[in-house]
């Protein structure tokens, strides 16, 4: 079987490098927020072009901590896509503010700009921008939508670590950014682990406030937070990995390449196109075909995993039946919902698979 990933693959060919840096924090005895946390927060904050870091428990509370630290709460609304993993809309509703949808572009898949301007209100105080599969949102347009307004921007890159747009990498393009290392990520911890970036470093030392229940020095607890850190074995392992993440995602482009040769000439197949200006990391390499169920079950007969992200946009979820919208409300983002198809990439994966798989699509579209 050709999976969609492999989570043993990494290790397999870092295993000194890794079994060194794990030993590395056993011997030291300091487990959570240790030396190799704030390391890795320094080198991540400097692969993504900013000033500050503070590494979190996952990347839903990297989310939550962003909104909670910009004081966004009850009576607040907060816009983003209701195509995306529902950790995004969560982090809104767990600060008691309210989310609030807008529809994706037909050709990005990602927030369509117009579609944002058209939810604003006196009450927006913030937009979450997700980087959907690895390529940037238009960030530009929607900067243009929240300056003169004090709207932050708050991205979720977390499927987008080292994806770049005109020049700048993703969570160093709004006010804050928000990144997971959930195991299937293209940078992954060995559990869960995440992390908030930003050049306004009161902020994020707001943030590490609040993930360590508001305590400041032992026992001084200056006001409510949560518990949230990032542990010394994630960052350690991290560290590692993070010296491999350029050519990772390197690697994805060229098997994200293979595929869109391979599939250029199949009329019935949508493929995911960069926009100028940005730079996908291919986090997902996902299709669109109005034959989905099909095709997924004959890459399957044929040995081939695929994947759907997502099946059911976040405003049709029963987790938000109380934000009462209805079938029809975000059109696009439904019917991309019921289109998209993700195929197996991920940097190990090897080009004579990726020919395999884009063989067998080829072959089902041509009978
Ligand atoms: C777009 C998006 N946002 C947020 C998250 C939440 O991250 P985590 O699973 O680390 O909590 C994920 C991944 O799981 C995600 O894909």
């Amino acid at each position: 079987m050709i999976p969609v990933v492999d989570l043993r693959a990494q290790y397999q060919n870092l295993k000194s490098e890794m079994d060194a840096a794990i030993e590395e924090v056993l011997r030291e005895g300091s487990f959570i927020r240790g030396q190799a946390c704030q390391r890795f927060e320094t080198e991540f904050a400097a692969f993504c072009g900013v000033s500050s870091a503070c590494g979190v428990a996952n990347g839903s509370d990297a989310l939550f901590l962003a909104l909670k630290a910009l004081g966004i709460g009850p009576g607040d609304e907060v816009i983003t896509t209701p195509f995306s993993f529902i950790a995004t809309a969560e982090a809104i509703s767990r600060n008691g503010a309210r989310p609030v949808f807008a529809d994706i572009d037909e050709k990005t898949m990602n927030l369509d700009p117009r579609a944002v301007a058209s939810r604003l209100t006196e009450k927006t105080k913030a937009i979450i921008p997700v980087h959907l599969y690895g390529h940037p949102a238009p960030m530009e347009d929607l900067a243009r939508i929240s300056r003169d307004r004090k709207i932050e921007i708050v991205e979720d890159a977390a499927q987008a670590h080292g994806a770049e747009y005109q020049g700048k990498r993703a969570g160093a393009l709004g006010d804050v950014g928000c990144f997971s290392f959930y195991p299937t990520k293209n940078l992954s911890a060995a559990g869960d682990a995440g992390i908030v970036i930003s050049n306004d470093s009161t902020l994020v030392e707001r943030v590490r406030l609040l993930a360590n229940h508001g305590e400041r020095s032992r026992y001084e607890h200056l006001l409510e937070g949560v518990s949230s850190r990032l542990d010394s074995l994630q960052a350690a392992i991290l560290r590692v990995k993070l010296r491999h993440l350029n050519a990772w995602n390197e690697r994805r482009r060229q098997l994200a390449t293979i595929y869109l040769q391979e599939l250029e000439d199949v009329s019935e197949l949508r493929l995911p196109r960069e926009t100028p200006g940005c730079r996908s990391v291919y986090h997902q390499f996902t299709i669109r075909t109005k034959r989905r169920e099909a095709l997924r079950r004959h890459l399957e007969t044929n040995g081939i995993a695929s994947a759907i992200h997502y099946p059911l946009p976040l405003h049709l979820q029963p987790a938000y039946a109380s934000l009462a919208l209805e079938k029809g409300s975000f059109p696009v983002a439904e019917r991309t919902a019921e289109e998209v198809l993700s195929l197996p990439i991920y940097p190990e994966l090897s080009e004579h698979d990726v020919r395999q798989v884009a063989k067998k699509v080829r072959d089902f579209f041509s009978t």
